[in-house]
């Protein structure tokens, strides 16, 4: 052992007496063992963290330059695009990165459905991955009001008066959260409070017990069957690899794929077309004029839809708080013992794929204006998003499966 080896080897003693610094590497990433078998599905978690990294880094520059008061908010975006050094990098890193956030979280949501992953053992991840979803929405919603454009001031008068359909409470709420009887300075003021650190601390917790409460009980994959089973003459699972350096390497390839993408992106369509920042939030916010068309940006469309789809405002915002919350139920409304789609029946592929077209669709109809057409459209699609989970308590109790393998294939 050379002389600096020795050193390192000796600091590195010193430090692991003091702190379980090789054993949390060991049992997370070293000797962490995870089935051979993942597929492109599998990406999207390393990518989530990615992507929330960039938003850690990108928005502590923005805060740098950004001043959060209903006087200053508008022109210190301008500012930063056009004269803080590489100042268009960061924004465009950060409100792009929003989006690309929601994309891979989306991508990652439907691995779980595909294979099953939210079933036994795996409930809390899937808990935990919900509160993890609740709480970004809460975090782009509040980010997207920063910039005090016409449609971050809009669509937050539009969401934040949607408290006060709540019986009897609502009016008061609707004035606490704002902080004010219309959205103002107070309310910019609290967002951004919340946005910057309130809500990124709490994911952080949540992503550390997401990936705590995975590793207890080792990750699932495309054949949904458990590796944990059989076991080699040192106790590690037959069709397990460790994390590192199989999927430290592969992960590595899936991020360099995404990041050149996303630069992509970034560089010749930051905007998506209005997808990504709308048109609207280019002017500064003007309480006195309403925008002709107010429509959230395009994660949040198909949650909106549903929303405008119902007549009564109390019951649209109680079916679009639904259309969320009955997804925290996955691990108890399907009642098949298979967990991936390869060995399930016809009946559960039909009903997930009535999901994922009721999903798009009605994420499109909600950047649409809503006319009486469309909003028939779009009673018919939640009525099949809300189909999906109303049926399969039903279908997948007695599902006509394929035999599964006791081994990954
Ligand atoms: C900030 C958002 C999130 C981050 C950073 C994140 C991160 C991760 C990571 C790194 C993994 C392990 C790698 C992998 O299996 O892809 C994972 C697994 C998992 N996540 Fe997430 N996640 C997030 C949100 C969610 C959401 C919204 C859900 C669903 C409601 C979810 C459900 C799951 C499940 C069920 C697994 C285990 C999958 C399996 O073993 O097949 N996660 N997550």
């Amino acid at each position: 052992m050379s002389e600096q080896n020795k050193q390192q080897s000796t600091l590195l003693a010193w430090f692991d007496k003091r702190y379980p610094l090789i054993s949390t590497w060991n049992k997370h990433v070293g000797e962490y063992y995870a089935p051979k078998n993942f597929n492109f599905w599998y990406f999207f978690g390393a990518l989530a963290l990615l992507v929330f990294v960039n938003q850690i880094v990108s928005g502590i520059w923005l805060t740098m330059s950004y001043k959060p008061s209903a006087a200053e908010a508008f022109n210190s975006i301008e500012y930063i695009m056009r004269d803080v050094q590489w100042g268009w990098l960061i924004r465009y890193m950060h409100s792009t990165g929003a989006s690309a956030f929601f994309l891979v979280v989306y991508l990652h949501m439907m691995r779980g459905l595909l294979y099953g992953s939210y079933k036994e053992p795996r409930e809390l991840v899937w808990l935990l991955g919900m509160m993890l979803f609740l709480v970004l929405m809460a975090e782009a919603f509040m980010g997207y009001l920063l910039p005090w454009g016409q449609m971050s001031y809009w669509g937050a008068q539009v969401i934040i008066s949607l408290f006060g359909a709540i019986p009897v409470i609502g009016p008061d709420l609707a004035l606490w959260v704002r902080g004010d009887f219309v959205i103002s300075d107070v309310t910019l003021n609290r967002f951004f409070a919340l946005h910057v650190i309130a809500l990124p601390l709490v994911l952080v917790i949540l992503i550390f017990m997401h990936i705590v409460a995975l590793h207890q009980v080792g990750s699932n994959n495309p054949d949904g069957v458990e590796i944990k089973k059989y076991k080699n003459n040192k106790g590690l699972p037959i069709d397990g690899i460790a994390f590192h350096p199989y999927y430290s390497v592969k992960d590595t390839m899936g991020a360099v794929f995404f990041m050149t993408l996303f630069a992509l992106v970034i560089f010749y369509a930051p905007e998506g077309g209005g997808y990504f920042i709308e048109a609207p939030n280019f002017e500064p916010a003007n309480p006195l004029k309403t925008p002709d068309h107010i429509a959230p940006v395009w994660y949040f469309t198909p949650f909106y839809a549903i929303l405008r789809a119902i007549p009564d405002k109390f019951l649209g915002v109680v079916a679009m708080g639904g259309a969320i919350a009955v997804l925290f139920a996955m691990p108890w409304l399907d009642r098949c013992k298979v967990k991936s789609i390869r060995y399930r029946g016809i009946s559960f592929k039909i009903l997930l794929t009535i999901l994922v077209v009721s999903f798009v669709v009605l994420g499109w109809l909600g950047t649409q204006p809503a006319t009486p057409e469309l909003t028939k459209l779009a009673q018919i699609f939640t009525a099949l998003y809300f189909m999906f989970f109303l049926v399969l308590p039903f279908t997948s109790k007695n599902e006509h499966t394929k035999p599964v393998p006791e081994r990954v294939t």
